[in-house]
């Protein structure tokens, strides 16, 4: 990659911008006001926004291996925590995608050194749901599943904490689970019932 050419394709962008909104730069700089936070895969196919077709200022964005809400993750947890309380979102997605490394790995038994903790995360997934996997004989298939219940999970992790529960009880705030298909460019929503999982979890998670 000659990254000369990113700087070339930086100013044409500057002109496309300029050309159709001759303010566009001095709105831009005037603050943000995004409505979604999107938690995706740090994965290279994943363009969180150009796959969403929304331009600077539409969505917060948090990407990681795997697409991962970890309790004790310092950075994704500050990102929930700005986006809900401070820029109030109105919406939370957890994007993940089919073909995705991070589940891959989880799936195979392999020393990766400082991945592994990371990864077990995904390995707890899979023992949460090792019946519904097991069951799936194909294993592309079971992949798959995989990537969905993960992102299911990651939904549940977000609804564990104080920000999202309290935005969701004062102002409607809402989780949604989706999955990018690498293969066809599609975006599946996985229509994960965000008011179920409220009420099932708060007997144990209740903090605000
Ligand atoms: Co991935």
């Amino acid at each position: 990659m000659n990254l000369n050419k990113v700087f070339e394709n930086n100013e044409i962008w500057i002109k496309e911008k300029l050309a159709k909104d001759t303010n566009y730069f001095e709105e831009l700089g005037q603050g943000q006001n995004p409505e979604l936070l999107f938690v995706g895969c740090s994965d290279s196919r994943v363009t969180a926004e150009e796959l969403m077709g929304l331009g600077p200022g539409e969505a917060f964005v948090h990407r990681n291996i795997a697409n991962m809400v970890i309790s004790i993750d310092l950075n994704a947890m500050s990102v929930v925590n700005y986006a809900v309380e401070h820029l109030k979102v109105k919406h939370v997605v957890v994007c993940g995608h089919y073909a995705c490394g991070g589940v891959k790995a989880a799936m195979q038994s392999a020393d990766l050194g400082i991945l592994n903790p990371w990864l077990r995360n995904i390995r707890d997934v899979y023992r949460m749901h090792r019946d519904e996997l097991n069951a799936i004989e194909d294993q592309e298939n079971r992949y798959d599943r995989l990537v969905e219940l993960n992102v299911q999970e990651q939904c549940v992790n977000l609804i564990k904490t104080a920000v999202v529960q309290k935005a969701a009880r004062q102002r409607g705030l809402v989780v949604h689970g989706w999955v990018f298909d690498v293969h066809t460019g599609k975006l599946i929503d996985l229509k994960i019932d965000f008011e179920k999982y409220l009420k099932d979890i708060m007997e144990i998670y209740h903090l605000d």
